[in-house]
């Protein structure tokens, strides 16, 4: 199979929308990752995504719309929680897990009686959404345990051939996947953090807000008590071939120990990369951080080293994937 690169011209908008109604996988772009998306109601449809990109069947994909009254066809019970934050966060980085209708197959939520809902923005996403007339399940456009994509030409990397085509409209801008806030409990939990924070749920909602208790939590291989709540956190993770190492504390010392350890590790003869990263620079690190990644290993890098964030608001949501790119490797200096 060639993959088709489109961009996002009507004419070739059209040309991805009429793959996916045939059941065929179209990669896209939204604001966040891109998505590697198929038609969320054709169950032979969302089974090759999970082929193709070597994923296990429990972790559901999050279904994408176009429109706030999509809702209605895909969830059994709209709370008013539910449309607040949809009027305030749509179209944006935010999914909804909330109660499926059973015409949403099983394949899609990985047999949950949840689905996460999301309706991204740019016009890649919304109007090839829109012109196929379909919800569209779609996870981030990798190879299961890879860093996420936020370039086309990343998902090429990961699918050239594989998949019937890819609509490229360049970088991601925010660059990790959207917060997933689970919509279905006594109180909103947030499952996995993003762009959008605690606090900014809080302050829309004027109410508490909860995180997943295991988002805390740094899973110690010898103990069998690292349960989260969305699926896909358990598994590995967003690793570069190479080995990866945080470094934690005051920001000077954490620059002489990276920049010694760099030295030590050059001496011993191996590729050295250094990340640096600072809390007045958040959003650039959410930015880059994946596709830093991605170009280490394309350079051949055998070992990253970079600096933790504060973690705190979006510096959270990016030492989320830190530590998980690092496999928990963290040194405090
Ligand atoms: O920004 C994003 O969310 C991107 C773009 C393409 O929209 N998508 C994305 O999908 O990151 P994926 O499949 O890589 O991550 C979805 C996460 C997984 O951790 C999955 O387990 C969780 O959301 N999830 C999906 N449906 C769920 C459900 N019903 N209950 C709990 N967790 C769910
Ligand atoms: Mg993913």
């Amino acid at each position: 199979m060639k993959t088709k690169v489109l961009s996002t011209s009507d004419e070739d908008l059209d040309i991805a929308a009429e793959i996916i109604r045939s059941g065929g996988l179209v990669a896209f772009p939204t604001e966040t990752v891109y998505g590697l998306g198929a038609d969320a109601l054709n169950p032979e449809a969302v089974r090759k995504i999970y082929q193709v990109k070597g994923r296990p069947a429990d972790n559901p994909s999050i279904v994408h719309i176009s429109q706030i009254e999509e809702l209605k066809g895909l969830c059994l019970e709209i709370t008013e929680d539910i449309r607040t934050l949809a009027a305030v966060f749509w179209p944006g980085p935010m999914t909804m897990i909330v109660k499926r209708d059973p015409k949403i197959p099983d394949v899609t939520t990985g047999g949950l009686d949840t689905v996460g809902i999301r309706m991204p923005r740019g016009k890649g996403a919304s109007e090839l959404i829109r012109r196929s007339g379909l919800p569209i399940a779609a996870p981030s456009a990798n190879i299961s345990g890879k860093p996420s994509p936020t370039e086309a030409q990343h998902v090429l990397d990961d699918f050239d051939g594989r998949i019937e085509a890819v609509i490229d409209d360049g970088p991601c801008d925010v660059g990790i996947e959207s917060t997933v806030i689970d919509m279905t409990g006594a109180s909103p939990m947030i499952l996995r953090p993003g762009f959008l924070t605690k606090r900014d749920f809080e302050e829309a909602l004027g109410k508490p807000v909860l995180l997943d208790p295991t988002l805390n939590q740094r899973p110690d291989p010898s103990r069998d008590d690292f349960h989260p709540k969305a699926p896909g956190q358990k598994y590995k993770h967003y690793a570069p071939d190479a080995e990866m190492i945080l470094f934690d504390g005051d920001p000077e010392n954490v620059r002489k120990a990276i920049l010694a350890e760099q030295k030590r590790r050059e001496e011993a003869g191996q590729k050295v990369r250094v990340l640096f990263f600072d809390e007045a620079h958040e959003r650039e690190a959410a930015r880059y951080f994946f596709a830093d990644l991605r170009k280490a290993d394309r350079d051949g890098i055998e070992v990253i080293l970079a600096s933790a964030l504060p973690e705190e608001g979006l510096g959270f949501s990016v030492m989320n994937r830190m530590l998980k790119s690092s496999g928990f490797h963290i040194i405090h200096v």
